[in-house]
């Protein structure tokens, strides 16, 4: 891999922590998390080996979808810091090699958007245009609803004016009209801004759905959604030429693809950058449930190569709940029956809103062989905070808010998150098993066999084996009697200087040999990455490659 290309293309094989400002760090005493706060614990991300922030929505917002309802999207909301903060945040992260983006939300505005309220206020404003509007729902109008708990319907009726307005999530949050070249040349505009005042570009919100125009009557019909969205990644590139689009897709692989663009064939995206893979997501919790690798093998061996310059992103758990919509019901049923029996541990009907050791039952063993497979299937990893503490949720919050609690940064009760009454927190801090008394930074900081060292580990070596994110990988025949074994390899291509690595991943809770063929290897010594003291592994003459697995055991070996 020639390095200059591989610093140009920083995204492929970068480390993405997601957090929200609100819930991280008050650094002002106030009871908030705040830009500040982020600013002060820049250090934590920066040991960790975090090469990219992404930033959730912290614009000013009536906070009814936590912060994914916006009513500036040129400004930051007072309770987090201010612009000036933004830059200061974006500076000090710089200095770490840190880049920073953000959720860009543009699908929809928060229903109390100027724009929004003056579209409403007559049918002649001039950002009535801006929304979708109909004289009647359509029949289908209650096919689609995200949020079934909340919504009945995509479209709600506005008295004042007697139409009905297009909201595909909450009925709070209006559609943008993209089929109008007013909203398009606007959605640059924030693009433009925030890229001046330093992102490397954005994770961009609900993509399919900012792109879906079917619904438009009456307005200058789009010409084609994917031309739309290379346009919008041309202008971003112009302005930025190393700025990222991390694009929410949740699409089965082929329908996924297209929004990669590069319908030329070529190397190059020329729509969005990566796209979350939730479909090796969904089916890798199907392997846990059933400690049986096979499901997320088939998944890997069907996931299509992203174009060369442009990668998938891999995560465990984010922000939202775990959705296994692309599962089958029954396969979605197991998984419920295994990490989420309570109907209150699940949400929407599609998902769960737990972390991953709670349901794991904070078995360390079966934990670390999660992140290990993070940190060694090919894509960008994307580490939600708190993930690197093993932090639970608290299901006596509403909805996805079980996930979404305060930082704990040490043991005391207010997790030094803030100074301030922890009666002043955006949300309760963890309690219990999972509470700051023992799941902390500070003490897994100084201590060599916790989750964060760990991740430390994981991370430093994902970054030494450039072939696991560059390289072509392949998943092999775990051997005879380890069907509970995801093994797969990863291969730099370049001859002579090559690098190959196989990584080992046990799913079972028992003893298992793992024993792939790998005919080109035979005799090759390998070493262990993840332990430099273990004895290295030689492939036999005949290329079998023995290696015994204890439960949920882990290992990757490297023949350089
Ligand atoms: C995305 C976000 C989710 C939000 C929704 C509406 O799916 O991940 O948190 O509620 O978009 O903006």
């Amino acid at each position: 891999m020639n390095l200059s290309r591989a610093a140009d293309l920083w995204w492929k094989n970068a480390v993405v922590y997601c957090l929200d400002v609100e819930t991280f760090a008050d650094g002002n005493g106030d009871g908030c998390g705040d830009l500040r706060g982020l600013i002060q614990h820049i250090d934590h991300l920066d040991r960790l080996g975090v090469t990219c922030l992404w930033l959730m929505p912290f614009y000013p917002s009536p906070d009814r979808d936590d912060g994914y309802d916006i009513t500036d999207f040129y400004g930051v909301d007072p309770r987090l810091g201010t612009s000036g903060d933004l830059v200061e945040l974006v500076r000090t992260a710089r200095d770490r090699g840190m880049r920073v983006i953000a959720d860009l939300v543009v699908n929809h505005t928060s229903a109390q958007h100027p724009w929004f309220l003056d579209a409403r206020s007559s049918r002649d404003s001039r950002y009535r245009d801006w929304y979708v509007w109909r004289d009647e729902p359509p029949a289908d109008a209650a096919e689609g609803v995200v949020f079934p708990d909340q919504e009945s319907s995509l479209w709600e009726y506005d008295k004042k004016t007697k139409q009905y307005y297009l909201h595909q999530f909450y009925k709070h949050q209006p559609d943008l009209n993209v089929a109008n070249p007013e909203v398009r040349d606007e959605i640059a505009r924030i693009i433009g801004y925030w890229t001046q005042l330093g992102l490397s570009g954005f994770r961009v919100d609900a993509v399919p759905f900012l792109l879906e125009t079917e619904r438009v009557q009456d307005t200058v019909a789009l010409p084609d959604p994917h031309d739309y969205l290379a346009d919008l990644s041309a202008f971003l590139r112009r302005r930025n030429g190393e700025a990222v689009l991390l694009g929410e897709v949740n699409l089965p692989y082929p329908d996924t693809m297209a929004f990669f663009g590069a319908r030329d064939g070529g190397g190059s995206t020329d729509e969005l950058t990566m796209c979350f893979d939730f479909i090796g997501m969904q089916q890798m919790y199907l392997s846990l449930a059933r400690a049986d690798a096979e499901p997320l093998a088939d998944a890997l061996r069907q996931r299509p190569d992203p174009p060369e310059d442009g990668h998938w992103a891999t995560f465990v758990r984010n922000h939202d709940e775990l959705t296994l919509d692309k599962l089958t019901d029954a396969q979605r049923a197991e998984v419920f029956a295994a990490f989420g029996p309570d109907e209150d541990m699940q949400v929407y009907g599609r998902g769960l809103r737990r972390r991953l050791p709670p349901m794991l039952d904070g078995d360390a063993r079966r934990i670390r062989m999660v992140y290990s497979l993070l940190f060694a299937l090919p894509g960008t990893p994307v580490v939600f905070y708190g993930e690197e503490i093993g932090m639970g949720e608290n299901l006596a919050l509403d909805g996805r808010f079980a996930v979404r609690t305060p930082m704990q940064w040490s043991p005391e009760p207010g997790a030094g998150f803030s100074t301030a009454d922890p009666s002043t927190f955006p949300g309760p801090v963890v309690e219990g098993a999972y509470g700051p008394e023992h799941v902390n930074v500070r003490d897994q900081v100084r201590d060599h066999d916790s989750l964060l060292s760990w991740f430390r580990l994981l991370v430093d070596s994902y970054r030494a084996c450039p072939e696991l994110a560059w390289g072509a990988y392949t998943v092999l025949d775990p051997g005879p009697d380890a069907r509970a074994v995801l093994a797969h390899r990863c291969d730099s291509g370049e001859p002579g200087v090559g690098c190959t690595l196989i990584a080992l991943h046990h799913f079972a809770d028992a003893d298992v040999e793992a024993a792939p063929v790998l005919p080109e290897l035979a005799g090759v010594t390998l070493t262990d990455v993840l332990d430099p003291a273990a004895e290295p592994v030689v492939v036999g003459d005949d290329g079998r490659l023995t290696v015994p697995l204890g439960p949920y055991g882990c290992r990757w070996l490297r023949a350089s």
